[in-house]
């Protein structure tokens, strides 16, 4: 709460900023790859991670539940924290000191985006912060930055199916309607596979019939996740990632052979290890011993912002 000095202050070159109140945030698990879109496609899914924001004081306390308690640092090295003080750089402001309450929700190191959730989450608070109108494709351009590739982060700033790019080291990305009725169930297993190490795996080259072959299947995902789901188990055919990355998570890739040999449009969500399962609701096999079955929708708006400033609705909204 504003103790009656101005929370947020204009940085040394004068650029705008307003008095900050509480600031809260809301920013989903997100999917990326889908099968063939490598390092492009990103879907947002109803699973997330709320932030509060108190400014006041000089320096940082984190207050950390669920997923990453007592494992992530409470200090200005979060990457909560360090996404905040990159969103208050790029807008010109300076909140000397804020407490920051995480309520976890995404598991860490499984492929469900929970990093580009967190640095999306804390650019998207800056912008509440400063009660400036949430910038989507800025976040989206911020937020690669820091994370290092696009797709993920796309997909939390803009919600529904996103596909990302960059041109030079921006990250772009353009949103696409999900076809009515889509969800997804997610398979976590209890083990991590962090993104670098699964990214370490993959061939510098493939041959040229592969690389052709998945360019087709992306570009009929495009058509099968907005339009098209009955297309979903061909257009899900990945000849790029997913079965190089076996020897870093066998479990995974057995279970993605698994539900494919029974009709269903399984993947590997992100880096893996965890299993993405599109185009269903309910009625799937069980989580295998020591997984979880996450039932999921579709989240249509991606991060969502309320900030004292703002009197009613979501200042993020996408009305
Ligand atoms: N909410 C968070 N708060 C602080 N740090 C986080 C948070 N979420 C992720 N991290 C950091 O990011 C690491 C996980 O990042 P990583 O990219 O390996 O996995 P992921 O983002 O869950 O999955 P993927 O990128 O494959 O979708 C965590 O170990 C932690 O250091
Ligand atoms: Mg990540």
């Amino acid at each position: 709460m504003s103790s009656g000095t101005p929370d947020a202050v204009p940085s040394a070159d004068g650029a705008a900023a307003s008095v900050g109140g509480v600031v809260r945030v809301r920013v989903p698990a997100t999917s990326a790859n889908l099968g063939p879109g490598f390092d492009a496609f990103g879907l947002a899914l109803s699973l997330y991670d709320e932030l509060t924001v108190t400014p006041g004081g000089s320096g940082v306390t984190v207050d950390v539940v669920g997923p990453g308690a007592g494992e992530v640092a409470l200090d200005e090295s979060h990457l909560v924290v360090r996404s905040i003080r990159a969103g208050l750089e790029s807008l010109g402001a300076v909140v000397p000191g804020f407490s920051l309450r995480c309520e976890n929700r995404i598991p860490h190191g499984r492929g469900l985006g929970s990093s580009s959730a967190a640095i999306v989450g804390g650019i998207a608070a800056a912008y509440g912060l400063t009660g400036t109108p949430l910038d989507r494709d800025r976040v989206v351009e911020l937020a690669n930055e820091i994370e290092g590739h696009p797709d993920n982060v796309a997909a939390a700033a803009l919600g529904g199916f996103t596909i990302a790019w960059t041109e030079g080291d921006k990250g772009r990305a353009v949103r696409l309607e999900p076809a009515g009725g889509l969800a997804a169930v997610a398979y976590v297993p209890v083990t991590r596979v962090l993104t670098k190490e699964a990214r370490g795996l993959l061939p510098a080259a493939v041959p040229h019939a592969d690389a052709a072959a998945n360019a087709g299947r992306a570009a009929l995902l495009v058509a099968a996740l907005t339009s098209r789901p009955e297309l979903l188990m061909t257009a899900t055919e990945d000849r790029l990632h997913q079965e190089f990355r076996e020897p870093a998570m066998p479990e995974s890739l057995a279970l993605v052979h698994k539900l494919r040999g029974s009709g269903l449009p399984a993947v590997v969500s992100g880096a893996g290890p965890t299993v993405l399962v599109l185009d269903v609701a309910g009625g799937l096999p069980a989580a295998p011993d020591g997984w979880e079955r996450y039932e999921l929708g579709i989240d249509p708006v991606g991060v969502q912002v309320w900030s004292e400033q703002t009197e009613r609705g979501p200042a993020g909204g996408r009305e």
